[in-house]
């Protein structure tokens, strides 16, 4: 079996769209995990992801890095929190946003605190997803190690989370304002007339192909007058042919007509 057959393979039997990854870097990591746990080849490896969910576990993990932080490039949510995120809520008292990709929390839990802040009196919907459900089972727990809160201020520090040694306790309240589901960017449906969508440091991962795609179905999925938020080291190049009007570097909004 090669790597096409595998990634086939995994298609059909998990639903997990391989195609969709830029493959020499997909490739490089299943491969490492393969020599390391001494797996002869592709075909015994996919045996060994359908009889042990801890392998399939390890196996997402592998191809999903998880790394997030609290207020990620703290400069660039500054201008959410003093240019978008105001005018937004200056045309909606009540928003509506979404987390793609949210790893284990941090980044649709920072937009909270802002809402929180901003906001208090609006009954906002935040929906955050990912793909990998182990992730999404420590984003609803809501305790994290020192690097990830390393760009809150002590202010927001000490008024959102309780200390306990090296972790960090997310208030309730904060935690109760974000809805966690486990969904597929490259396979599942999308929800529709979001003011504020975030995908960040994901889509380095698809092919050139795959990412114009995605852009498009965010446009969709966004209400007019919205705004796409994306990585600090990504850049949307045709955001005139999708429709876009660039705010900011990182901002992309939706027209209103
Ligand atoms: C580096 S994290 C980004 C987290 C957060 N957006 C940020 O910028 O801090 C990338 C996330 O993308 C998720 N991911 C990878 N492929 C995905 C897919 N096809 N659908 C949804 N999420 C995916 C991974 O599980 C991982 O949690």
């Amino acid at each position: 079996m090669d790597f096409a057959e595998f990634k086939r393979e995994v298609h059909r039997r998990f639903g997990l769209y391989l195609d969709g990854y830029k493959e020499p870097q997909l490739k490089r990591r299943i491969d490492s995990l393969i020599s390391l746990l001494q797996v002869p080849d592709y075909a015994a490896y996919l045996r060994l992801l359908s009889q042990d969910s801890q392998q399939w576990q390890r196996f997402i993990d592998k191809i999903t890095i998880n790394v997030s932080e609290f207020f990620r490039n703290p400069e660039i949510f500054a201008r959410l929190e003093k240019e978008v995120l105001p005018s937004l809520l200056a045309r909606h008292r009540n928003l509506k946003v979404w987390s793609a990709a949210c790893a284990d929390g941090p980044e649709p839990y920072s937009v909270a605190i802002l809402l929180n802040e901003l906001a208090p009196a609006g009954r906002h919907q935040i929906d955050a997803t990912d793909i990998d459900t182990s992730a999404l089972d420590a984003a609803r727990r809501g305790v994290y190690p020192s690097r990830a809160v390393q760009a809150v201020t002590p202010e927001r520090l000490e008024r959102y989370f309780r200390r306990e040694g090296d972790h960090f306790y997310l208030q309730e309240k904060i935690k109760h304002m974000v809805n966690f589901r486990r969904h597929d960017l490259l396979k599942d449906p999308f929800d529709s007339g979001y003011h504020l969508i975030l995908c960040r440091n994901v889509v380095i991962y698809f092919t050139t192909a795959t990412q114009n795609e995605l852009y498009r179905r965010f446009y969709q999925a966004l209400a007019p007058g919205g705004v796409l938020f994306i990585g600090a080291t990504e850049s949307l190049f045709q955001y005139r042919e999708l429709g876009f009007m660039k705010v900011a570097p990182w901002f992309y909004r939706r027209p209103e007509v």
